[in-house]
């Protein structure tokens, strides 16, 4: 699967942060070149204290993200210069301080906010990655009644940064548990929870003024932010298809629904093989209808009143008259508090 995602450097836009050791900092971000919504942080003169989980071939670090975004689990990349790879890495511990550093790569998640714990930028951005999947416990923790545990050497304990509160017991590193509420931002957007976590979700009808036949993958996509602040929808398993389906307004019998998926090719006889989310997520889940020979493919994937995904029409803009509502989502917003 190839993810189509093209990382483009935006303009060295910076942003200087004052860290603990008094030097100015430059951060350097890449943004995605069509959607906003996933991105990684290059960290200029700072290392990570991580877990490899596996290296990848490339000399680029537009690749090796791309290969991160599309890897389940992955945080941060190092880039491992002149020897042709890098290391795709989980289990982030710390920053470090390292002069010459400039091989890292940390994922950009959404803000986690722990009540009575202030951080600074930087600190906030690991905090982010710690809880990726904004549970109780850390990613790759284990949940017990008071507390997180981590069977690791104390050594690997004691590089947690201090904020984090680990402390090691003696045969484990343990971590507060944290009690999290999750909520949308706004009542247009649903509360729901499946595989990956907790999600907002709408299904929102097309306005044809706006979205024509003509419309892009990209206009769809601004549509669905305009109106509800997420972005065309992934799915990644059947009971995430099944609740997107659930969402259809019924009051047209045929009413297709466009998803965030997208082929690496389109128009009539296209030899499309892959499709890619426009999120950067993974192409872990599949419900394809059967594709027929001769047929136009369109430019982005519909959901069918059987929760089928419709890849192809039987003539250019045929799609476009059932084609109804859009499906929506973002990251749901978490609170945590630490249980005492
Ligand atoms: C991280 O993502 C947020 C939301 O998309 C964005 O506002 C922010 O500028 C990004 N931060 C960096 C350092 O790239
Ligand atoms: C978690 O927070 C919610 C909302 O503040 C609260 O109602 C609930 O009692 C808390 N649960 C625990 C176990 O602290
Ligand atoms: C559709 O969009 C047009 C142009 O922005 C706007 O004037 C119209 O009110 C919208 N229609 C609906 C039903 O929202
Ligand atoms: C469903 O679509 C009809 C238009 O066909 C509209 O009047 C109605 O408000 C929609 N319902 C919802 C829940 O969006
Ligand atoms: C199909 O229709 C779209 C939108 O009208 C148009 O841009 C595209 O060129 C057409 N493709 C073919 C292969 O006719
Ligand atoms: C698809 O591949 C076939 C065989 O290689 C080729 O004849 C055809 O032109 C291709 N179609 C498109 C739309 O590229
Ligand atoms: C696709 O075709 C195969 C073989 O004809 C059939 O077994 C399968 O049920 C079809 N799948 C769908 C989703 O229609």
């Amino acid at each position: 699967m190839k993810i189509r995602l093209e990382i483009v450097e935006s303009g060295y836009e910076a942003i200087e942060l004052m860290f603990a050791m008094k030097k100015l900092i430059w951060i350097f971000w890449f943004s995605t070149l069509c959607y906003a919504n996933t991105g990684f942080i290059q960290l200029l003169g700072y290392g990570l204290l991580a877990d490899t989980t596996s290296t990848y071939s490339t000399s680029d670090p537009t690749d090796c993200v791309n290969e991160c975004a599309a890897t389940d689990g992955c945080l941060a990349i190092q880039m491992v210069w002149g020897s042709g790879t890098c290391k795709l890495m989980n289990m982030i511990r710390a920053y470090t301080w390292e002069a010459e550093q400039c091989g890292f790569y940390i994922k950009n998640e959404t803000d986690v906010t722990i009540t009575g714990r202030s951080l600074g930028a930087m600190d906030q951005v690991l905090q982010n990655v710690v809880y990726a999947s904004k549970e109780e416990c850390p990613d790759g923790w284990t949940v017990g009644s008071t507390t997180c545990t981590l069977s690791v050497i104390q050594s690997t304990c004691n590089e947690y940064a201090s904020f984090l509160e680990a402390t090691y017991d003696g045969t484990d590193c343990v971590i507060p548990l944290m009690n999290v509420t999750y909520s949308c931002p706004n009542s247009v957007l649903l509360l729901n929870n499946f595989v990956n976590g907790y999600f907002c979700y709408a299904v929102i009808w097309r306005n044809t003024t706006v979205i024509t036949s003509a419309a892009t993958v990209d206009d769809m996509n601004n549509f669905c932010y305009q109106q509800t602040g997420a972005y065309l929808a992934s799915i990644h398993s059947d009971e995430e298809n099944s609740y997107i389906s659930s969402l259809r307004n019924t009051s047209k019998s045929n009413n297709a629904i466009a998803i965030g998926l997208i082929p690496d090719e389109y128009g009539y006889n296209a030899n499309t093989s892959e499709y890619s989310w426009i999120d950067g997520t993974p192409l872990d889940y599949e419900n394809f209808a059967n594709i027929t020979t001769n047929k136009y493919i369109l430019p982005i994937v519909m959901l069918n009143r059987n929760e089928l995904w419709l890849t192809n029409a039987v003539a250019n803009n045929t799609m476009w008259i059932v084609f109804h509502s859009l499906a929506c989502k973002r990251g749901a917003d978490a609170t945590f508090t630490k249980i005492t």
